[in-house]
Formats: C-alpha cells, structure tokens, sequence
C-alpha cells in the first residue's frame, strides 16, 4: 500500500512515536550528525511548520480552550496542516533532492485520531489518500518505549508543566492512560503492517538509552538513504 515519493532524489523521513519517547533529542542529534556529513537537512514538525500550520497547531494544542475540538475537527485539522506542509515544504524539498527530517506525520493521526480518539484507520487513511495524495515517507523512524516507563515519563513531565504553569502540558498530553495506551497499540500495529517503512526502536529490540539509539538511527538512516541513492540513479 505504501507509495514512496523514491522518484525523486529527496529522501523523506518522519519520526514517530508516543508522547515521551524522546522523539524530540532524537531529531535535533539526527539532524547534527547529518551536517556533520555535509547534509543539510530540512526540518519540520507536525502540527505546524508553516505560517498556517502554527495557527492550527496553536489551537490544537491549547488545553485552555474553552470550545472543545470534535474529533473529527481535530482530524480535519491535522489534515489541513499537513496538506499545507506538503505543498509549502515537503514536495519543493523532495524536489530538490533534500533529506526531510519529520517531526510526526500521518502515523500520528492514525494513532491519536484513529485509536485514541476512536475514529479507527480506515477513516484516516482514506483521509490520507484523498488530503495528502498518498505521499508515504520512505522512512519512519518509530521510537516506542515500554509503554509503563513512557507514562510515568509523562506524567513527570505533564505535573512539572502544571507547577510552572498551572496548565496542563497540552490536550493530547492531558488525556488519560486508556488514550496513551491506544496511542501505543496503535504504533505497534502500523510498525507490524508496515515493517519496509517502519524502522521500529524499543523494547525488545535491544536499544535502550539514548546513545544506543542515536547509533542505530545512523546506522538505519545510513544503510536506507546509500540504497535510495542506488535505486534513483538506476532509474
Ligand atoms: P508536540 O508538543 O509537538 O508533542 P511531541 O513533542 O510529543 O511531538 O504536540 C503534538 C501533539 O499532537 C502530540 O500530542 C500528538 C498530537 N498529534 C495528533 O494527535 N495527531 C496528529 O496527526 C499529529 C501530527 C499530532
């Protein structure tokens, strides 16, 4: 099912995973090893990342929104900052022939919306297609820690944002641990339909701590962007 934008020389690559999984640390050393090789890549986040992006992202995010976001908004929404990001950033990089380096990307509505919010795959997927044409990355790095030390992380976190700000940390991270854990299946289950795609880190596959995963990121990005370059110029 996957369609990956590989005619072009870019290389497309979204970073995926619950709330806590260190997905954030993971990009910006992702992001400094890859200068470090005369690569430099294009960043981008989700929700966000365009002028119209921020605005979305600012009202998905506010926990002191006194009008609650239907879930279906709220998938209307992701989709509209998404599409926006395609147009303005994604295509003209890939076109470009620059590496992309995602923060969340459809995964993430597909575990949130779908999952979390109940909405379920097939609707987000379909949404997927038709919004975003298809556009599959051609690598998804999926962090998924142990599922009880990601919410204890979380937890930490969102109660440390309370003190400092008597608010919580932001909707999705205010929703309760039956949301989390939906989010979590979720994740495992696309990196089960998916496995080409999805480079799956966590329990279980033997990277823990944060250096340990730095590496097999290089490592995976390495070996997946040398075969890309292969395939593009035998074409
Ligand atoms: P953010 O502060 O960027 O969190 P993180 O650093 O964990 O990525 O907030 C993004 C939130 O938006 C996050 O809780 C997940 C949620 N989200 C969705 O629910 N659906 C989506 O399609 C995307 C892109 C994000």
């Amino acid at each position: 099912m996957s369609h990956s934008p590989s005619q072009h020389r870019g290389f497309f690559i979204t970073f995926e995973g619950p709330d806590g999984s260190g997905k954030t640390t993971q990009i910006r050393r992702t992001a400094e090893w890859l200068r470090g090789r005369d690569i430099d890549p294009v960043l981008l986040r989700q929700p966000g990342g365009t002028p119209l992006g921020e605005k979305i992202r600012g009202i998905l995010l506010d926990s002191r929104a006194q009008d609650p976001v239907s879930p279906l908004t709220e998938l209307a929404l992701m989709f509209a900052d998404r599409a926006q990001s395609i147009h303005e950033i994604i295509l003209p990089a890939l076109h470009e022939g620059r590496v992309i380096l995602c923060d969340r990307y459809t995964d993430s509505s597909e575990a949130y919306q779908g999952a979390g919010r109940g909405l379920g795959s097939d609707r987000v997927l379909a949404v997927h297609r038709s919004v975003c044409d298809d556009l599959q990355p051609d690598l998804t790095i999926l962090l998924l820690p142990d599922v009880e030390k990601a919410l204890e992380r979380a937890r930490r976190r969102n109660q440390r944002h309370i003190q400092q700000t008597g608010t919580d940390e932001n909707r999705f991270e205010a929703e309760g641990e039956a949301f989390y854990r939906r989010v979590h299946t979720a994740y495992g289950d696309i990196a089960k339909r998916e496995p080409q795609r999805v480079a799956l880190i966590g329990p279980g596959t033997g990277d823990d701590g944060i250096e340990a995963i730095a590496t097999r990121i290089r490592e995976i990005i390495t070996e997946r962007l040398e075969q890309h370059l292969r395939n593009v110029s035998s074409v």
